[in-house]
Formats: C-alpha cells, sequence, structure tokens
C-alpha cells in the first residue's frame, strides 16, 4: 500500500508528466494552425511531439477537406501518417515540401537546434534542407540559451558502422568531452539507425563553440552520416508552457 507521501509524491509527477504533455500539445496545434491554411506540401517530423501536430492536422484534413501530402522524416512517422490516413508522399516526387513542422531536443537563443535524441536525424534534416520553412515545436524544457544547458545527453552524431570508434577518437581529439555509442539499453547492442547506421553522442563540455563550423568539421570526417545540429535552419520556435500559454521565438 502506498503512504500518504509516497501517493501524494506519484500523483505530483503524473501532474508534471500531463503538463509536459499538455505543453507539447499546444504548442503542435499552434503550429499547425498557422503554418497550414491551404493544400501544401507538409514534412513531418519525429518524436512524441509530433504525434500532437499530425493528430490536429489529420482533423483538419478531414473537417476543412484540405488536400495535404505529407512527407515522412523517419519509419516512425510514415507509420503516424498512415494510422492517419493521411497522404503519404516523397521527396522523389515532391522535392521542395512548403513546411516541416518537427521537434527538437534544445533550442538555443540563436535557434541552433540539437536534434536526434529519437535517432532520426539525418531524414529529418535531409527533409529540412528541402522546405522553405523549418518549424520546431517544443515544450517549455527544451527552451535555453545555450546548447547543453538543458540538454545533457549531447550532440547526436549517426556514423557509418564501421567508423565508430576512429569517429569518438577523433571528435574527442578534437573537443573535448565524452563521445558514447548509443545502446537502447546499457550492455546491449547498439542502436540501428532507420539508415542501417549507428549514433554516437558527443556529451561536450565547451558550451561556446561555434556551432556552425563545429558541424561542418564533424561532418568532414570520413564515416561521419550527419550530426544533430541544425544551423540556421529553423524559422520560428513554438515552446508549450505548463500553464497552457505557447511562447514563439
Ligand atoms: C528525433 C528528434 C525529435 O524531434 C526530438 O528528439 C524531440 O522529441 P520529442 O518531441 O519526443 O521531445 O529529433 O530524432
Amino acid at each position: 500500500k502506498h503512504s500518504g507521501a509516497v501517493r501524494k509524491y506519484s500523483q505530483c509527477s503524473r501532474n508534471a508528466k500531463m503538463s509536459l504533455e499538455e505543453a507539447k500539445q499546444f504548442a503542435a496545434h499552434r503550429a499547425v494552425d498557422e503554418y497550414v491554411k491551404k493544400d501544401c506540401i507538409f514534412g513531418v517530423g519525429s518524436g512524441s511531439t509530433v504525434v500532437y501536430a499530425v493528430q490536429r492536422l489529420a482533423e483538419r484534413v478531414e473537417t476543412e477537406k484540405l488536400k495535404v501530402t505529407c512527407i515522412p522524416t523517419s519509419f516512425q512517422a510514415k507509420q503516424l501518417i498512415i494510422k492517419h490516413k493521411l497522404t503519404l508522399g516523397e521527396l522523389e516526387t515532391h522535392p521542395v515540401i512548403d513546411v516541416t513542422i518537427d521537434g527538437a531536443d534544445e533550442v538555443d537563443a540563436d535557434m541552433t537546434l540539437i536534434k536526434g535524441g529519437g535517432g532520426c536525424l539525418l531524414q529529418e534534416k535531409i527533409v529540412a534542407s528541402c522546405s522553405k520553412k523549418l518549424i520546431v515545436i517544443a515544450d517549455y524544457t527544451k527552451d535555453s540559451v545555450k546548447l547543453g544547458d538543458r540538454y545533457k545527453k549531447g550532440i547526436p552524431i549517426e556514423v557509418v558502422p564501421m567508423a565508430y570508434v576512429p569517429i569518438q577518437n577523433k571528435i574527442q581529439a578534437l573537443y573535448g568531452g565524452e563521445v558514447k555509442l548509443r545502446k537502447a539499453v546499457a550492455k546491449a547492442g547498439p542502436v540501428v539507425t532507420d539508415n542501417g547506421n549507428f549514433i554516437l553522442d558527443w556529451i561536450f563540455t565547451n558550451q561556446d563553440l561555434r556551432w556552425d563550423k563545429v558541424n561542418s568539421i564533424i561532418k568532414m570526417i570520413p564515416g561521419v552520416v550527419e550530426t544533430g545540429l541544425f544551423v540556421n535552419m529553423c524559422e520560428k520556435a513554438y515552446f508549450g508552457q505548463p500553464e497552457g500559454s505557447v511562447i514563439e521565438r
């Protein structure tokens, strides 16, 4: 049986979780309502916040009879599009996307993003690069001044499996910190991305780096496929707040 104190604690943490989910939902709804005004080609990001955006989009497509073609950024996003009976497209037939709505792990004051907490950074960056606008939706915990202030799991880097150790060593030699091979569970095998690659998480210690330069330099290391640093890509971010408002940046 729960003691009063334990019951109170679990009620509190349930409430906190609820307000976090509500914050994601507020941001997602606001972005879809602002950016989907007519028929369009729509990039569907990945992660838990995007689920609310797709739900809202599906409601609006149904009630307003919009013609929206959805381009996924991951297997998860594709499943979501199919589940909601939305029209699935691909870059081969729709190489220019009107707007992509995606989540982020952290957004700094310059609108530089860390993405890839869910391991989908490569396709997310490709789709974002084909989009006229990239809009981020997130809860209040993702809003920061400097990268690393809030998100402590580091910058995800997608790599070709055979090269993961030399890449770990090279990044550590260049910038220090710790570069970890991502595993779903400690002592288990590595996480494999939708593209058959591994993910390294670089826990950086210097928060004052020039992220555009860091991104270019890391991308030059043979075997690096993509980084989770999105520099100068995001037009606007919506941060849902616990009490229901949405802050725009
Ligand atoms: C996946 C991502 C996600 O967009 C990011 O991890 C945010 O996810 P969530 O909305 O669940 O917090 O980059 O690769």
